[in-house]
């Protein structure tokens, strides 16, 4: 077949990857890409030269990213397709934790700790003392002892120990006890722009988009024969919960945090007086069959991929 037009044009690749992909999910998927590619091209009648930005854009979003900076993740999240990936693969079940966005600064690697773990060791900026505690529980309500929750946030000038190149800050994996019980002490987490000095910012700033991401503690929670949730624990009252550049916000993920004053109680948990406070609990929903056993398949994928 040769003498293509735009009429004809898109059958014939879905056609020949059709016949060569031999997986067929691959199969499925590349050939409804091109599909859409194809539509989108037509839809908007793109010229040589808009494709070509379009080219020299991707290009730059590759030639940003390196072993800390992950300018794709950054692009994905802020088109709203991170959380559309979400939103299509984690289905809350009834009474779990919900889901949200990874974004682009978990890393493999952290400081183990058990409870009480001080993420704020070797901080190079102090903020607001916050003392962090609560179970991980199964939907029933049952605790989950042992459950590992990685940990990580922004300091308080928002800015992520991997921007910096720095040690890991704000950050740790944390073991629950046998209680199913996890605590840990860092700083009050604070809004923060997303980084706009590549080319996703110049994305953001063409569209006319904001570029604030409320405040937030990132959380992976992990425990064996349970559904792994990646969440974060939003602050009540943060200025852009309503408006996230991520799109990541969900009503039930959002924490308060309550100031005590109470020496006594500051000393017990070696605290400064006075201190801020969040209860969080943790909600995992158990594996379930066959199912259970190729997500805990894709669970170590995933997050090997990230590493
Ligand atoms: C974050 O929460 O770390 C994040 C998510 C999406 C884009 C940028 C940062
Ligand atoms: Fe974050």
């Amino acid at each position: 077949m040769r003498q293509f037009n735009e009429d004809t044009l898109t059958a014939a690749v879905v056609e020949r990857f059709q016949r060569g992909a031999k997986n067929p999910r691959f199969r499925e998927i590349i050939t409804a890409a091109v599909k859409h590619l194809h539509a989108f091209a037509r839809d908007v009648q793109l010229s040589e030269e808009e494709w070509f930005e379009g080219i020299k854009f991707l290009t730059a979003v590759g030639q940003k990213c390196d072993d800390k900076r992950q300018e794709f993740i950054l692009l994905s999240d802020i088109l709203g397709l991170s959380m559309m990936i979400v939103a299509l693969n984690h289905k809350t079940p009834p009474g779990a934790t919900e889901a949200t966005v990874l974004g682009p600064f978990f890393a493999h690697g952290a400081k183990e700790y058990g409870y009480g773990a001080d993420l704020r060791q070797g901080a190079t900026l102090t903020g607001e003392d916050v003392w962090v505690s609560g179970r991980v529980l199964s939907t029933d309500g049952r605790p989950i002892p042992h459950a590992v929750l990685d940990i990580w946030q922004a300091k308080a000038d928002g800015i992520y120990d991997l921007q910096t190149g720095g040690e890991f800050e704000l950050r740790g994996r944390v073991k629950a006890n046998e209680r199913g019980e996890y605590a840990l002490k860092s700083y009050k987490p604070k809004f923060y722009s997303v980084p706009m000095d590549g080319p996703v910012g110049d994305l953001v700033r063409a569209t006319g988009n904001h570029h604030m991401r409320p405040a937030h503690m990132h959380a992976i929670v992990s425990a064996p024969d349970y559904q792994q949730v990646i969440t974060h624990v939003f602050v009540e009252g943060d200025p852009y919960l309503d408006n996230d550049a991520v799109y990541a916000v969900k009503d039930s993920l959002v924490g308060r945090y309550k100031k005590v004053d109470d020496p006594a109680e500051a000393k017990r948990l070696g605290m400064p007086n006075p201190f801020l406070k969040l209860e969080w609990d943790f909600r995992l929903a158990p594996e379930t069959g066959q199912a259970g056993e190729k997500r805990a398949r894709k669970k170590i994928a995933a997050s090997d991929a990230i590493a």
